[in-house]
């Protein structure tokens, strides 16, 4: 790394008494339940990029081709001098690509994960030195706000990964009406959205044979061992992830086999014999169905690509 390579950056960062909280409030729900958001400390962001990388898991390297192939046109539809800002950005891998086409002069990556965003922006400044790199630690479930530089042109949105799976419809929907009230007019998104197919192939996705996505459920519980004052034991828990056709999604839990109480500060919450924590929902949508909510949303459909196996598709919509 170059010793000039600067990120600025932005702190929306959440305290995390709302961690405290949110999985006091979540273990006390009926079913249990916890936010896909709190997944990702460091160890988690690091094990989901390696699920990135399994064989059963088609969204990642789908997604990349996809774009691969359609970056020229993604870079006409921007249309030149387009600020890019990227929503869960992780490793900001797939983004290079977009930035080597469209050469912004600025990018503002946005993720949950202080860390990981911090050390993945700095590898994005050091190695395009003419970029003016952006990082704004912050939870998009909670309203966002916009850096100056970024609310003055009309920027692109990069939304990868089927990241907006983790929303249920009516949250997404929500979601994609806050975006669009963030964004000036005019100003594109750019989503990647995982398609409805068949129960083998998405179930495999989520079960892969190295036993990664098991690893990165189960980092949930070590986590809150790690970060709140709590006993609770990953090893007395099992990953469990099915699709749900009714519903439309995947849905992971962690699944207590035997009778157990797991004590977190200072509160005490039993499970009964396979009871389940549902850690996870990820929506699958066809074509058809994602665009007709991005349009409730405000939002209209300007290019749609999909792989030739129509595994993953890769939206463009514009703020209309
Ligand atoms: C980042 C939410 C798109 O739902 O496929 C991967 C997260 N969870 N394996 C997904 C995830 C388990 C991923 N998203």
């Amino acid at each position: 790394m170059t010793a000039t390579a600067t990120v600025r950056y932005h702190d929306h960062h959440p305290r995390s008494a709302s961690l405290c909280d949110e999985i006091l409030a979540g273990f006390a729900a009926t079913p249990k339940q916890t936010s896909p958001k709190h997944f990702y400390d460091a160890v988690g962001s690091r094990l989901f990029e390696q699920i990135c990388e399994q064989p059963e898991y088609y969204p990642t390297r789908t997604e990349e081709a996809i774009l691969a192939e359609a970056c020229d046109e993604i870079a006409r539809l921007a249309g030149p001098e387009a600020p890019l800002l990227e929503l869960g950005s992780g490793a900001s891998r797939k983004v290079r690509l977009l930035l080597e086409t469209l050469q912004p002069s600025r990018y503002l990556g946005i993720d949950i994960s202080r860390e990981f965003l911090i050390d993945s922006t700095r590898r994005l400044a050091a190695d395009y030195p003419w970029l003016e790199v952006h990082a704004a630690c912050a939870d998009f479930c909670r309203p966002l706000r916009l850096p100056q530089a970024f609310k003055r042109a009309k920027p692109l949105a990069f939304f990868p990964g089927s990241s907006i799976g983790n929303f249920e419809p009516a949250q997404a929907l929500d979601f994609l009406r806050h975006l669009r009230r963030l964004l000036p007019d005019g100003s594109g998104l750019l989503i990647g959205v995982d398609l409805l197919k068949d129960r083998d192939r998405l179930e495999a996705a989520y079960n892969d044979r190295a036993g990664v996505t098991a690893a990165f459920n189960l980092n949930l519980l070590e986590r809150i061992r790690r970060e709140l004052d709590s006993d609770i034991q990953p090893r007395r828990f099992r990953h469990r992830a099915f699709f749900n056709p009714v519903e439309s999604r995947i849905e992971m839990h962690l699944v207590s086999p035997l009778a157990q109480q797991v004590r977190i500060e200072g509160h005490t919450f039993s499970f009964a014999p396979g009871e389940s924590l549902h850690t996870e929902n990820s929506y699958k949508y066809s074509p058809e169905g994602f665009l007709r909510l991005a349009e409730r949303a405000g939002f209209q459909g300007q290019a749609l690509w999909m792989d030739a196996e129509q595994l993953f598709s890769v939206h463009f919509l514009r703020s209309a």
